[in-house]
């Protein structure tokens, strides 16, 4: 007879992992970034190479940090020491993890200044100011926001106490049942903007501008960009998904797992895309105006939405919400390193990392105001910092991750560890991890380079 008490606790397991997952993937990265990159960097060719980039190097690439994370159990250092120990390999693959665990902290810093805004844009939509509004008004709040360190300061700092209270209470727990009611809400409300969008006149030039390919407006570095995206919106190439893999009971299909949270992130992101580039286009405004892209198109839309105030603040409440599943993902890393390797309390691991972040991204804070003027190779401190995480940390970490599941572990480790017997699923993985996806991540950054 099945034993019915060990098939509940593999589901829910499964479905644990899942919603951790998931929300570490949908975040600003989703909502905010994915638009604003796609209107950037001309359209159609950008989200065509960056659905590539999920599908090739993503999907294997995730299954690998999973399966590393199973196998290693411990921190993302500790994890690629033991195991590079495990396959008799060298000890520098620890670096991979150091990688991660550097990338996470950078990223945190910037992106808890944007969830910031988010959260002025609670209070913005629910006072109501936006009813009725036009665009130049809606620019107005947006320019006059970014103009003003002050409550940038104040939004970052409180993000930031939100979320290491989380990540040292150790209460991801609560916010994992949160995740599984408010996605679906989220992804409702993302069908009804994009619903709303069909309603207005730039539907078919915000379709047609996201999903008709122009490659002659693609560079090298919109190349890198789109795959530095589905690097970041995937949550992958520095070890969080390996912290979550590592809590990962056996016997749960990391294949099956590993599609159902790409299929969901990159589903968000699309929506999220056919939802504003028709609020561009209806409106005049130009698609590639940048960071401010969601800021300066929603509040239109619930403006003359009936019941748009009420709509309008839930929507960046989810938002909120998105992005803090996502920022306890980004430092966890760290913490986990710290408490395992210096004996650090959690909750001081996480009043450390979280001082560090919090510092590092009052430069974000003043790269829109009192110090954009500060650039090098023309990107000011924010634009930097992204791009050396984005563009070059996560996809290099996602190159080693891929490298050392294809390559150093053997394949009957990498096998029995997927679970999914010696078919045609795991030849095909096999295929993709160990040339496809080193493959393409170098090939992209030679073109990005300018080689061909
Ligand atoms: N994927 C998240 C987003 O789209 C951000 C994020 C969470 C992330 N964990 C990560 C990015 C790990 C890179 C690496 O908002």
């Amino acid at each position: 007879m099945t034993d019915v008490r060990l098939i509940h606790a593999q589901w829910s397991s499964r479905t644990a992992f899942i919603l951790a997952a998931s929300g570490s993937a949908i975040g600003l990265g989703n909502i905010w970034k994915f638009p604003y990159l796609t209107g950037e960097n001309g359209g159609g060719a950008f989200v065509l190479i960056y659905l590539l980039c999920v599908i090739g190097l993503g999907v294997p690439i995730m299954m690998a940090e999973t399966m590393l994370g199973r196998r290693g159990r411990q921190s993302p250092i500790n994890t690629m020491r033991t195991l590079a120990d495990e396959a008799g390999a060298s000890h520098l693959w620890r670096y991979a993890g150091w990688l991660g665990v550097l990338a996470g902290f950078l990223i945190l810093s910037y992106y808890s200044v944007i969830a910031g805004w988010s959260m002025i844009y609670i209070l913005k939509m629910g006072s109501g100011i936006f009813a009725h509004t036009d665009a130049e008004a809606v620019a107005r709040v947006f320019s006059s926001l970014k103009g003003e360190p002050e409550i940038q300061f104040i939004w970052h700092t409180v993000f930031m106490v939100a979320t290491m209270s989380i990540v040292s209470l150790g209460v991801s727990a609560g916010l994992e049942k949160g995740t599984r009611y408010l996605m679906p809400v989220l992804f409702a409300m993302l069908i009804l903007l994009v619903l709303y969008a069909m309603t207005s006149d730039g539907f078919g030039q915000g379709i047609a501008f996201m999903f008709k390919p122009d490659f002659g407006r693609l560079s090298g570095e919109s190349v890198l960009t789109a795959m530095g995206q589905a690097f970041f919106s995937l949550g992958l190439g520095m070890g969080a998904i390996m912290v979550y893999g590592s809590y990962l009971p056996a016997h749960v299909s990391i294949a099956r797992a590993s599609l159902f949270v790409a299929a969901a992130d990159t589903l968000v992101a699309l929506l999220a895309g056919m939802a504003i580039f028709p609020i561009v286009f209806a409106n005049h405004l130009e698609p590639s105006m940048g960071a401010g892209l969601i800021f300066q198109t929603l509040p239109l839309a619930f403006g003359q939405m009936p019941g748009g105030t009420l709509f309008g603040m839930i929507f960046f409440v989810l938002i909120f919400f998105a992005a803090i599943t996502s920022s306890i993902a980004l430092i966890e890393p760290a913490v986990a390193w710290l408490a395992e390797n210096r004996g650090l309390a959690r909750q001081a691991a996480s009043f450390w990392c979280g001082l560090g972040c919090w510092l590092l991204g009052l430069g974000t804070v003043y790269s829109f105001n009192d110090w954009a003027g500060y650039t090098w190779l023309g990107k000011n401190f924010f634009e930097l910092i992204d791009f050396l995480t984005s563009d070059l940390m996560l996809p290099l970490g996602g190159l080693a991750i891929a490298l050392f599941a294809g390559w150093v572990m053997t394949s009957e480790v990498s096998e029995a560890e997927l679970e999914m017997g010696p078919g045609p699923g795991y030849r095909c993985w096999r295929f993709l991890i160990r040339y496809v996806a080193p493959l393409g991540v170098m090939t992209i950054f030679l073109k990005a380079l300018g080689a061909f």
